[in-house]
């Protein structure tokens, strides 16, 4: 009879069969699988067939995960990673080469101006900014080394719009691709994909998780698109732990909910902010003054605008920081898409790398708060921001 220790690991090992399947998808906490023989590792590793051979590959939590984006991105097949931007790196590396240019907005997130700046000039694949919410610049930039271009659904922090439909046609007819970064409006709003675009990212430690507490991202796309992003993601570490999976899993069968609730009450919070003392412009697609309300409402679902406010204050950097001290109920906290509202001044945190003479190319002030409103009672948000705003 084999010792104790041996007994008691092989009697823990046992995998129960399950016959009711449970409601929820169970966490694989495993980082490895076993196999019945080299052959069966080899092609697992290789994804030639279907199966889990170590967790840095794959995993049945995260494959539960990717089936649901897939499905509700409206793709072929999903990715999970790390973080936002593994799943960044994973696209764009798998798309570019030495010599290549991928274009990015002007107005973007600050880790995809870092990623451009600090890991892929390296590698000697260049960067340009352009305004996308302009197709004639968009074109003007394209050149015969351009092999990607770069949106986002709405972009951080400035909430402006590209038209992905006009832009992929054109970027398509020149022979270039197109990515989109769809963490703000999340799938619930908008389904990039379904209007031309290659390939689709999330960060899903914003609206998808949706409670502050994961960090991880999404690759979504064709079958194809996806597994060449997802060879970078394997063989650089980018790999989505399980128990994030199951927390982004639990976040998707509340999403829709939350974007209603996101979407309503950051709309009557831009709108008391708009001409209130102290404010000098508030940036919302749900706005009609916003320069892209038009293309908010044709491509946003159910008329709804998210949760993301761009608010300019008078008084500059003075007085964005004098408004996050005097908050009551947003939190200054970096991050966005979470229950909770979270407020964070760009050019400090997220857009830090941009010195203030670059702020006004990227559509910021020194003043700008990126306001993401979360699910709190609209009225205490409005008493609380247009209190913290006021100049006196
Ligand atoms: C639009 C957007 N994309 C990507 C990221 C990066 O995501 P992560 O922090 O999960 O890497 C962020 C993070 O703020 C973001 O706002």
């Amino acid at each position: 009879m084999p010792g104790f220790s041996t007994r008691a690991i092989k009697a823990a090992s046992r995998v129960p069969d399950v016959p009711q399947p449970p409601v929820n998808v169970p966490i694989y906490a495993t980082s490895t699988f076993e196999v019945a023989d080299a052959t069966e590792l080899a092609e697992l590793l290789a994804f030639e067939r279907p199966g889990h051979s170590y967790t840095r590959y794959s995993n049945p939590t995260h494959e539960a995960l990717e089936r649901a984006l897939a499905e509700l991105e409206g793709a072929e097949a999903a990715h999970v990673t790390a973080s936002g931007m593994a799943a960044i790196h994973g696209v764009i590396v798998s798309i570019l080469r030495s010599g290549d240019e991928i274009l990015i907005p002007r107005a973007v997130y600050g880790g995809t101006i870092s990623l451009a700046r600090s890991v892929l000039e390296r590698s000697g694949i260049g960067h340009l900014a352009v305004d996308t919410t302009d197709a004639a610049a968009v074109m003007a930039a394209i050149t015969p080394r351009t092999k990607l271009l770069w949106l986002e659904t709405i972009s951080n922090p400035t909430t402006a719009l590209a038209d992905i439909a006009a832009l992929a046609e054109l970027a398509h007819d020149r022979g270039v691709l197109v990515a989109v970064d769809n963490t703000f409006a999340s799938p619930a709003l908008a389904n990039p994909l379904a209007m031309g675009a290659d390939v689709v990212v999330h960060s899903m430690t914003k609206y998808i998780g949706g409670h502050s507490d994961i960090v991880g991202g999404a690759i979504v796309g064709s079958a194809a698109r996806v597994a060449e992003a997802r060879e970078i993601v394997v063989t650089s570490g980018g790999n989505a732990s399980p128990w994030e999976a199951f927390l982004a899993l639990r976040g998707l069968k509340t999403l829709a909910l939350r974007m209603e609730r996101h979407s309503s009450n950051a709309l009557a919070v831009a709108t008391a902010l708009e001409g209130a003392p102290g404010v000098g412009a508030v940036r919302y697609p749900g706005l009609a003054s916003h320069p892209q309300h038009a293309l908010a409402c044709r491509v946003l679902r159910g008329g709804m605008a998210g949760g993301m406010v761009a608010v300019d204050l008078e008084g500059g950097r003075t007085h964005g920081e004098r408004f996050l001290g005097r908050m009551r109920v947003g939190v200054h906290a970096t991050s966005l898409g979470s229950v909770e509202t979270l407020v964070s001044h760009p050019a400090s945190s997220s857009h830090r790398q941009l010195a203030d003479a670059d702020l006004p190319a990227a559509g910021l002030t020194p003043g700008t708060l990126r306001v993401s409103i979360g699910l709190e009672d609209v009225e205490d948000l409005i008493a609380d921001f247009v209190g913290a705003a006021s100049p006196g």
